[in-house]
């Protein structure tokens, strides 16, 4: 277990070690003169519009030039492909591009659940924050006729056990797609290093930190149908596609796995991704991650509105925004692919 990362700049420093160590430890340079393929392929997924992506790629290049160094072998060019799903703003990131970068870049849009690369084309794959998305709200969580239907809340905090194991069996699926479609776009002896946020607790009710904050969203959403300003029917039928797996059952998916050996495996404390400082810092962190299913759900008319309620109501219980009983974890592993 890694120590209590108390400030934002801590956080990143703790999660760049972790990536730089392990990659530096675990990557192979090719020693083949003969191979024809000289270039280094990296692609992060799930990388949103910077900056994380581009501190994490420039850790992951820094270790492996390192060995490449150490074993007095010249150093290969890189080539990197950002991915993200189709709505994300590729222009904002390409702006943000470092401009010192001793890399080619190129984004890659569509959803990591499914092939995104040739086979045996990439050499390392890097994902962060973003696993814990599945990639769609299980059918029978709308559907009013199952156990699992999800009528009056927009999550799976306090919400029967079914709809629970609804999100975690979509999830289950999910991680196993996407292992299987980086096991045949990895080269043998390939790297992934990920960071999966997780939760502590088997228990899913108000105490659930991600709940309690989505749970907030929801009463939003409630008081707008009320006054008319949504459709009722709108939003008994959303559900954001969000799920923090209990840390016992993320391991096991990736114990269970035969494609892969686990090289590292430790958790650390996922508040290196966000410490807020106010309110509105708050929010706008939730409505950056959120809007996209918001907007795809209701259309845009209702993002200002929505959340300048979320904020009102933040700031009258600021308690909600204390992290320090945080039952998320943050999972880094490091995978290797099997020859
Ligand atoms: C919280 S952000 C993490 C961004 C960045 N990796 C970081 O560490 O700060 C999660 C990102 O995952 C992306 N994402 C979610 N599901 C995805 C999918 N199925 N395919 C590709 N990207 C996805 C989201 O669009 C979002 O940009």
């Amino acid at each position: 277990m890694h120590a209590d990362i108390t400030d934002l700049r801590v956080g990143i420093e703790a999660a760049k070690s972790l990536i730089q160590g392990a990659i530096a430890n675990k990557f192979y340079p090719n020693t083949n003169s003969n191979n024809s393929r000289k270039q280094i392929c990296i692609a992060d997924l799930g990388c949103s519009t910077g900056p994380n992506t581009f501190i994490a790629i420039q850790c992951i290049i820094e270790a492996i030039e390192l060995q490449y160094k150490s074993q007095g072998l010249a150093i290969p060019e890189f080539q990197v492909f950002f991915n993200d799903q189709i709505s994300n703003d590729f222009n904002t990131l390409f702006k943000k591009l470092p401009s010192n970068r001793n890399y080619f870049a190129a984004g890659v849009p569509g959803s990591f659940y499914g092939r995104l690369f040739p086979k045996e084309s990439l050499n390392v794959v890097h994902s962060s924050a973003s696993l814990n998305w599945i990639s769609k709200v299980p059918k029978e969580i709308t559907d009013r006729s199952s156990a699992a239907c999800n009528k009056g809340r927009i999550h799976y905090t306090n919400a029967p056990k079914e709809v629970v194991d609804a999100y975690a069996n979509q999830y289950q699926k999910d991680m196993e797609i996407f292992l299987h479609a980086r096991a045949q776009e990895l080269v043998g002896n390939g790297l992934m290093a990920l960071q999966i946020p997780a939760a502590t607790d088997v228990t899913f009710d108000s105490d659930f930190y991600c709940g309690k904050n989505f749970e907030l969203l929801g009463t939003c959403l409630l008081d707008m149908a009320k006054e008319e300003k949504v459709d009722e029917e709108k939003v008994d039928t959303f559900n954001i596609p969000i799920f923090f797996s209990p840390l016992k059952d993320l391991i096991k998916i990736l114990e269970s796995n035969d494609d892969f050996i686990i090289e590292q495996m430790e958790t650390m404390d996922a508040k290196s991704h966000f410490i807020p400082v106010n309110a509105q810092m708050y929010v706008s962190f939730h409505r950056a991650a959120l809007e996209g299913v918001i907007e795809n759900h209701f259309g845009n008319g209702i993002l200002d509105e929505l959340f300048h309620r979320y904020t009102k109501k933040v700031m009258e219980i600021p308690a909600i925004m204390d992290l320090q009983n945080l039952n998320i974890v943050g999972l880094f592993v490091l995978l290797r692919r099997k020859v």
